[in-house]
């Protein structure tokens, strides 16, 4: 079209070739239309262009959908990662069982984290969680006890919920990294439905579905807001209980916390003649345990060989 009308004797060409033979007003004129039929000759020319590419386009998109061929073969392929693929395995576990999945926020204040968890300002145990503070109020959540105050803040009982996330505290070293996943339950009926019993053949049951053929301990341990508390063992992966480097040749491995709500942990909350039980536990220490990994900062580094490991 383009050489039909612009080209050297194009049918647009011919016509301004006309002005060499004309003089005045009526050249001026003359010009004038056929500058303007250029144009719009332009401005339709590109405009069809566009539109053909785009069409092209399509169909050359069309075509490459049908053709899997088109993806490079030795495009390398991703794999779930193994904190998440834990996690999953443990959500697994307690939807079976009809527990609700509840979110609450990383930044969290000192209330829920900790005052309403039994956990007062000066209390010694706060130690036991080096906090990231952002001021005096607000904080980058340790666990992920404070959903369980969210959701009794929110709901009544019964309750039956598992909280899966991210937690935050200020270490770094072989078994520990600033953020973590944890995964919190917790239990509450009215009445005194639930007790210790509860807790521990739930958990004993949890324990085998995760890691296989185990023996499960429970020993007495302290949390602010579990009272009695335990903190439960699973004889050692490695060394099935012979006592090796991993287990420190005790031959065995502790797994988490639990135990009983504590009253103070109700009345925070509102709650009267209720009974429950909680048990908190790390994603990580879990995922290593399942797949033999020596160093937990290795989870965090972004090298695609760890990956590729769990194709
Ligand atoms: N919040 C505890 C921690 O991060 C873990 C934990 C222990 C949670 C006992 C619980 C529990 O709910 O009952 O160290």
């Amino acid at each position: 079209m383009r050489v039909k009308i612009l080209g050297k004797k194009g049918s647009l060409t011919l016509e301004f070739a006309k002005l060499k033979d004309m003089q005045g007003e009526e050249k001026k004129e003359f010009a004038n239309s056929l500058n303007m039929q250029k144009d719009a000759f332009n401005k339709a020319f590109e405009s069809k262009v566009k539109e053909l590419n785009a069409l092209a386009l399509d169909e050359k998109m069309k075509e490459n959908a049908q053709h899997f061929s088109y993806f490079d073969e030795n495009a390398q392929v991703g794999a779930l990662h193994p904190v998440m693929a834990t996690m999953d395995k443990i959500i697994e576990y307690f939807l079976a069982l009809n527990f609700s999945i509840e979110k609450g926020p990383l930044i969290e204040d000192d209330f829920h984290n900790f005052e309403a968890l039994n956990l007062p300002k000066s209390h010694p145990a706060r130690d036991m969680q080096d906090t990231f503070y952002f001021d005096d109020k607000r904080l980058l959540r340790t666990h992920t006890s404070p959903v369980q105050i969210r959701t009794m803040l929110a709901t009544k009982p019964p309750i039956r919920m598992i909280t899966p996330g991210a937690v935050f505290r200020r270490d770094l070293d072989l078994t520990h990294t600033p953020m973590f996943h944890q995964v919190e339950g917790l239990v509450v009926e009215e009445g005194q439905k639930v007790n210790f019993a509860n807790l521990k053949s739930i958990l004993e049951e949890f324990l085998i579905f995760m890691f296989g053929d185990v023996r499960v301990r429970f020993r007495p341990s302290f949390f602010p807001f579990t009272e009695p508390s335990a903190e439960v063992d699973i004889s050692c992966v490695f060394c099935k209980g012979q006592g090796c480097r991993v287990c420190k040749q005790t031959g065995w491995l502790e797994v988490l916390g639990c135990g009983v709500v504590d009253p103070n942990v109700f009345k925070f909350v509102g709650y009267e003649n209720v009974s429950g039980y909680a048990f908190g536990l790390g994603v990580e220490r879990f995922a290593m345990l399942l797949h033999e990994i020596p160093d937990l900062r290795s989870l965090f580094e972004g090298d695609l060989r760890l990956l590729e490991q769990f194709k």
